[in-house]
């Protein structure tokens, strides 16, 4: 759960992955070029103290330089600033939420920030189909509340939801907690309305599920961390809301037996399985050490940890499964021990701590971050080989992660930034992933931390492909450079 009020100790700021790039050959932003941008945006920000937050990464690890801010309100004053930019070879970089976490959402030099936030309007419901038709700028919780008004909810969700933005969910193709269920937003997203660099409006703002008309512009924008063009509008595909939620912890004794858990959760539980979230204990010992009056969920401390949450419309009926699934996998020894929440609050507890392990993590000093997909095998070797790898540093190794998804989050902690421990994370950690034909990025994308590593998760011709792509949609370069591409 995202609380506001849980304000984050941040370590002393470093700007260390983007300090070697050299600015590109960019112009310098002038009084002439700040008087027309105000003639086509009226929200303009120059005071430095308003402009740097937006110049700062919620992991306070990228900082920026920029000047300006921009806030549009309308998909036609988007259009007249990038045209205005790419005339002048101004660098520009989208901004939604800023919860991004590997340094996509902010200037590496002095970009112009766009940022959507005013963009926040809800344009259509549909209450038959559950499609909703909205501005970029939207927060996701909002729309979220929104849908649920109707019977509906948004097919993805995260820690971040009440803040990050919904073309900010799009532009980094943002994974969750609801993946699992309602798959990735490549589907859940049926139309696009994106600003091209050159100011040109693509409007692929289809309400259509079903639309093989050539080649699927929209897709190409999610994902694609603001390089290619502004997401402006979006149409998606809302589910309708479960009526019957359940959410149970189960506490493991090993890997194999979270694994086994996992795979007769899925024979079990079938379709109303809704999250399969792994945590080991170290993950849980980092929430209770940041929040001294959370107590244990469990009886006894079990080294690794699996929520799990069942959703339909069917209390008696979802109970009754979920039961059986709970006494077959503690009479195998598979599950050790285990709570189910026994109403709503219970269960936004139990989430909230798989939840808190971000906030709690950059709350302790410096995180160093890696969001990978690694095949369930090898899914926590990976935990075991940086541990042994890191034995002469002082250094906490977490990890949690969307384990129906193959998705881990291993996070190395240390108080203050350390050199030495960067460089025996890095290459070591990708590399270890690529050998298994793992992603470097699962849900993050690769923004201004791994553009370096894209080569170990793409080959040379995908990654000249999109470097063709780029040159298509944006010729001058000026839509968020140095991110993604190498
Ligand atoms: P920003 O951070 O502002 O931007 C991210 C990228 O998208 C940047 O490259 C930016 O240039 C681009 N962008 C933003 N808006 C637009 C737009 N309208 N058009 C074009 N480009 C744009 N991520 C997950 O995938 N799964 C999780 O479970 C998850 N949990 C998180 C929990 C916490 C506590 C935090 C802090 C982050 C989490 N994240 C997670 C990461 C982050 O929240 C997501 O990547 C989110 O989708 C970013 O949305 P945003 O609006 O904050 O985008
Ligand atoms: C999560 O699943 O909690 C997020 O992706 C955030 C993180 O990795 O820290
Ligand atoms: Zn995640």
């Amino acid at each position: 759960m995202w609380r506001s009020s849980l304000v984050r100790a941040l370590p002393t700021a470093r700007a260390f992955s983007t300090a070697g790039i050299p600015r590109g050959a960019f112009a310098k932003l002038n009084d002439a070029d700040v008087a027309h941008l105000r003639s086509v945006c009226k929200s303009v920000l120059t005071a430095p103290d308003e402009v740097a937050p937006f110049n700062s990464d919620w992991l306070n690890k990228y900082h920026g330089q920029s000047q300006l801010v921009l806030r549009p309100k309308t998909t036609q004053e988007v259009s007249e600033i990038l045209k205005y930019c790419n005339e002048k070879k101004l660098a520009v970089v989208p901004q939604g939420g800023n919860t991004g976490l590997v340094g996509g959402s902010v200037p590496v030099h002095d970009e112009i920030i766009l940022s959507l936030g005013n963009m926040n309007q809800v344009e259509a419901f549909d209450e038959v189909s559950g499609i909703i038709v909205c501005q970029a700028g939207c927060i996701l919780e909002n729309l979220d509340t929104y849908a649920g008004k109707h019977g509906y909810m948004m097919p993805l969700d995260l820690g971040a939801k009440g803040t990050c933005q919904i073309g900010g969910n799009a532009a980094t193709n943002a994974g969750g907690l609801r993946l699992l269920r309602y798959g990735s937003l490549h589907g859940s997203i049926l139309g696009i309305e994106a600003v091209l660099a050159d100011g040109t409006i693509v409007d692929c703002l289809s309400t259509m599920r079903k639309d093989n008309t050539g080649y699927d512009l929209k897709q190409l924008f999610i994902g694609s961390e603001g390089t290619l063009g502004v997401i402006t509008k979006l149409s998606v595909l809302t589910p309708p809301r479960s009526t019957a939620v359940n959410v149970a912890l189960l506490g493991c004794e090993s890997f194999d037996a979270v694994k086994a858990a996992f795979v007769q959760a899925r024979q079990n539980l079938g379709e109303i399985l809704s999250a399969v979230e792994f945590m080991d204990r170290q993950s849980l010992d980092m929430v209770m050490s940041q929040q001294p009056s959370l107590a244990d969920p469990l009886e006894s401390a079990c080294p690794f940890y699996v929520l799990l949450e069942t959703s339909g419309s069917n209390e008696a009926h979802d109970m009754e499964k979920l039961e059986a699934y709970l006494e077959s996998v503690m009479e195998a020894g598979t599950v050790i021990d285990g709570t189910v929440a026994q109403d709503a609050a219970q269960a936004k507890k139990l989430f909230g701590i798989r939840e808190d392990i971000t906030l709690s993590l950059s709350s302790r000093g410096h995180v160093y971050k890696y969001d990978l997909s690694i095949p369930i095998d090898d899914y926590y070797k990976i935990v075991e080989d940086t541990r042994a790898a890191l034995a002469d540093h002082d250094a906490e190794v977490v990890a949690f992660g969307h384990l129906g998804d193959c998705n881990i989050h291993l996070n190395i902690s240390t108080l203050k930034y350390n050199d030495a421990v960067q460089k025996a994370l890095e290459p070591f950690l990708f590399e270890w992933t690529a050998k298994r034909r793992g992603s470097v990025s699962a849900e993050h994308g690769i923004g201004t931390h791994k553009p370096r590593f894209l080569h170990l998760s793409k080959t040379p011709d995908a990654i000249h492909m999109m470097r063709q792509m780029k040159q298509v949609f944006d010729p001058n370069g000026i839509l968020n450079p140095y991110k993604v591409l190498p």
